[in-house]
């Protein structure tokens, strides 16, 4: 079992960061090897829409997307977290997400050549917002609740929490113990 983390914030140390950390350790106490990516540390460039995945199913644009798509079809499970920039996700976040077109075919379905690997796969995601409301993240849970249901992936939930500093997320104990739940859920059988 293999389970994936996915950072979109640039703030290492900071709150989706420390989130994401206790999901993945949630995920290697139910016995799964983790990997976690730092989207901001790679080059992804957005796509351009050449559509030349949908026949090959291989991006046309050669960066680190190509070692990141490739570890999510090995892993069994997806955990993104990522903090609300301007009522949305990331621009980190949202160039991997866009990059995602390299699994469709034009209709949107699986590619045929990443259909065994992608089918049922699941996907998680960690939300934080410097508003007091943690429902601010919403619109990103739509985005990822959204792609989940088109494809059916198995969704493993959102776990949406409020903090402003750097930091600032240690000091609620009731997300980081929902986050490792999440993790754990990702790596139960
Ligand atoms: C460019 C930028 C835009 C932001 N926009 C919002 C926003 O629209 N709503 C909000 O609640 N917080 C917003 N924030 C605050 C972050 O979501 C908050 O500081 C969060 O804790 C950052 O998470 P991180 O430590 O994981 O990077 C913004 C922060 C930055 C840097």
């Amino acid at each position: 079992m293999k389970v994936l983390g996915i950072l979109g914030s640039p703030r290492i140390g900071g709150n989706s960061d420390l989130l994401l950390d206790r999901a993945l350790a949630g995920a290697k106490e139910a016995g799964a090897n983790v990997e976690k990516f730092v989207l901001d540390r790679m080059r992804i460039a957005g796509c351009k829409d050449c559509q030349k995945c949908n026949e090959t199913g291989v991006c046309a644009i050669k960066d680190d997307m190509a070692d990141i798509a490739g570890r999510i079809l090995e892993a069994q499970a997806v955990i993104h977290a990522c903090p609300v920039y301007f009522w949305t996700m990331t621009a980190q976040m949202k160039a991997y997400l866009d990059r995602w077109c390299v699994f469709f075919d034009a209709d949107w379905r699986w590619h045929k050549s990443v259909y065994p690997k992608m089918r049922g796969k699941r996907i998680g995601l960690l939300t934080v917002c410097g508003d007091p409301n943690p429902h601010t993240g919403d619109p990103i849970v739509s985005v990822f609740k959204n792609t989940a249901e088109m494809t059916k992936l198995t969704w493993l939930g959102a776990v949406q929490a409020a903090a402003a500093a750097k930091g600032d997320i240690a000091g609620n104990k009731k997300a980081l113990q929902e986050a490792f739940e999440l993790g754990k859920k990702a790596a139960t059988p």
